[in-house]
């Protein structure tokens, strides 16, 4: 055991050492003593460490993390502290209606106020399932007390007749096979759920492993942490050395604002191009930045993320999956072979108190085929480009998953390279396309763009994830595949299509894709990253003016209280879709 003695500023003293107010002190002690914590350990000035536990029932992706969190209590106690678990409101990706997305900003409220309002001293963050690491982080950064990640982990990789079957990425493929008649119901079923074969998160390159794994790059974790898969034994020590750590981190005073500066975001910008992580994290990082204050925009993504290659090897980009990633050697792996090409700020600290260039030096790719050297990539140039013009001020697209097919069909035209120019079909939500997609009558040829709106933060709250439209199926018949789409909605980390989403300003905020209509003519100029109708500015204002004049563009009406409030304060995809008066709420914990 190491030292345990009183740090003078720990934070939980107020609540359980104050002789200044010994009625309430009292009060404290006596309510906490009646689960088996002694007046002893809570008077001599342990750190008390909460455990921000976001595994249940209604959160299978993270429920481990109940296993789990008996090894960072382990871990807590020899170091001197005190845990305390406490729950963090679910949000499950596949589970939530209307979306996931919704919750994120929920969460993250109602997380700020527990460690605001109780006596921690520091917290261990559970993190997992796709939004429950962008809540966990962005609330630590706003209270901004000692704060650490603990991934539960992906699950072990699915297998279907000797082949890897990823989470997600399955469904694509299942739902062919089923239309195809060469699988049935009960199979389709089978098929799916061979993708999730234990506990843990998404096993693909989806969301969750792109958020866990930027949340070590970022350097909130311990090096090594967001790869173990789940049920491994290597998953418990992480937990046992998280809980030993935190503890050190408080009697250190090493909190988010030391860890998450801008040097952090741009390494994890790069580290998400080498990994092929999703575009929900842009959203995400830019989130978290606000509310820790680093400078951080979109146009960092194209700067320093769009010419980096993608080395690992993951579904839906690649072949492999999560227990694959980690046996390659994991983030660390993918970091040492970027700091070779000095692409990686060595110097920011993490976690563990060392810098990221200490921690990842020495680690080196121990499967080739899954993790691949920075100069024999997957793919080059797998970050994204931000595009911008008279339909949004911003949005992103990944120019590395477009096929081969997609480039010939709209991208090789000697006169006009890397440009294309189609009437548009505009959807209002994704009800309104399932409904609309199938029908002759919208006239949808291979030179057609779709158009996805009211499916942003406001308009569909939470954001849905809905961007990436299949063809028609008589298009589809006819070997057309893919379709240019664009949006102000978001799309899956676990399909790999080329689309233009993450609008800002959505349509449901009067951004430009609210005046669209369908048979205007839309061009698309990904060399000078610009996408805009083609038509004269005074029609743009008199659409603009008449729609304003009607009330604005007209959305579904809200279904919960939650719904309704989000919507009045929550701003854009481009500035992170927080609630934007908390952003004025920074490193707010009182010692
Ligand atoms: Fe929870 Fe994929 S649905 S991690
Ligand atoms: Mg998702």
């Amino acid at each position: 055991m190491t030292d345990t003695s009183p740090t003078p500023k720990l934070r939980s003293r107020a609540w359980f050492d104050n002789p200044a107010n010994i009625d309430m002190t009292s009060l404290y002690l006596e309510r906490y003593l009646n689960f088996g914590i002694s007046l002893e350990e809570l008077r001599s000035g342990r750190p008390i460490i909460g455990i921000a536990q976001t595994g249940s029932d209604l959160s299978p992706c993270n429920r481990h993390h109940l296993v789990l969190a008996e090894r960072v209590r382990d871990g807590i106690r020899e170091m001197g502290g005190v845990p305390l678990e406490f729950p963090v409101h679910p949000i499950q990706e596949t589970g939530k209606r209307p979306t996931a997305g919704l919750d994120r900003n929920l969460s993250y409220l109602a997380l700020v106020e527990v460690l605001y309002g109780y006596p921690l001293d520091g917290v261990v963050l559970t993190i997992g399932c796709d939004k429950t690491t962008p809540a966990c982080l962005m609330a630590a950064a706003t209270v901004n007390i000692p704060a650490i990640a603990l991934s539960v982990g992906p699950m072990l990789n699915g297998w279907h007749k000797g082949e890897r079957t990823g989470s997600g990425t399955i469904v694509w493929k299942a739902r062919e096979l089923l239309a195809a008649g060469e699988i049935d119901e009960a199979g389709f079923i089978k098929l799916v759920a061979s993708s999730a074969p234990s506990t843990g998160y998404c096993n693909t390159m989806g969301t969750a492993t792109t958020m866990n794994s930027l949340a070590e790059a970022l350097g909130m974790s311990l090096p090594g942490n967001a790869a173990i898969p789940a049920p491994y034994r290597d998953r418990q020590e992480s937990a046992y050395w998280t809980g030993r750590r935190i503890v050190e981190m408080v009697h250190e005073d090493l909190k988010p604002s030391d860890i998450l500066t801008r040097d952090a975001f741009l390494n994890a910008i790069v580290v998400n191009s080498a990994i092929g992580g999703s575009t929900n994290a842009p959203i995400h990082l830019a989130a978290i930045a606000r509310h820790i204050g680093a400078e951080l925009s979109l146009d960092d993504w194209q700067d320093y993320g769009h010419k980096v290659p993608l080395m690992v090897n993951l579904q839906p980009a690649g072949e492999y999956l999560g227990e694959d990633y980690y046996r390659a050697g994991g983030v660390p792996a993918v970091v040492a072979e970027l700091m070779k090409q000095g692409l990686i700020r060595e110097d920011a600290i993490t976690a563990n108190g060392k810098s990221i260039g200490d921690n990842c030096r020495d680690a080196t790719i121990e499967d080739g085929n899954v993790i691949k050297p920075f100069d024999a990539p997957l793919k080059e140039e797998a970050g994204f480009i931000v595009l911008r013009g008279n339909l949004f001020d911003s949005a992103i697209m990944k120019t590395s998953v477009i096929s081969p097919e997609f480039r010939d069909r709209y991208l090789s035209n000697p006169e006009d390279p890397e440009a294309f120019e189609g009437p548009a079909v505009v959807f209002d939500g994704p009800e309104d396309y399932h409904h609309r997609i199938d029908d002759p009558a919208l006239g949808i040829t291979d030179r057609t763009l779709l158009f996805m709106r009211g499916a942003g933060p406001i308009g569909y709250p939470g954001a849905a994830e809905v961007v990436n439209m299949r063809p028609p199926a008589y298009l589809i018949r006819e070997g057309v595949h893919a379709l240019p789409c664009v949006g102000d909605g978001r799309q899956s980390g676990t399909s790999g299509s080329p689309s233009i989403l993450n609008a800002s300003p959505e349509a449901a905020a009067m951004g430009g894709l609210a005046l669209l209509r369908t048979g205007d003519r839309v061009r698309i100029d990904l060399r000078k990253g610009t996408v805009d109708v083609q038509l004269p500015e005074a029609e743009l204002m008199e659409r603009r003016a008449a729609l304003t004049e009607a009330g604005g563009y007209p959305y579904p009406k809200s279904q919960t209280p939650w719904q309704e409030m989000q919507r009045a304060v929550v701003g854009q995809m481009e500035t992170g879709a927080i609630l934007e008066g908390a952003e004025k709420y920074q490193r707010i914990a009182q010692t």
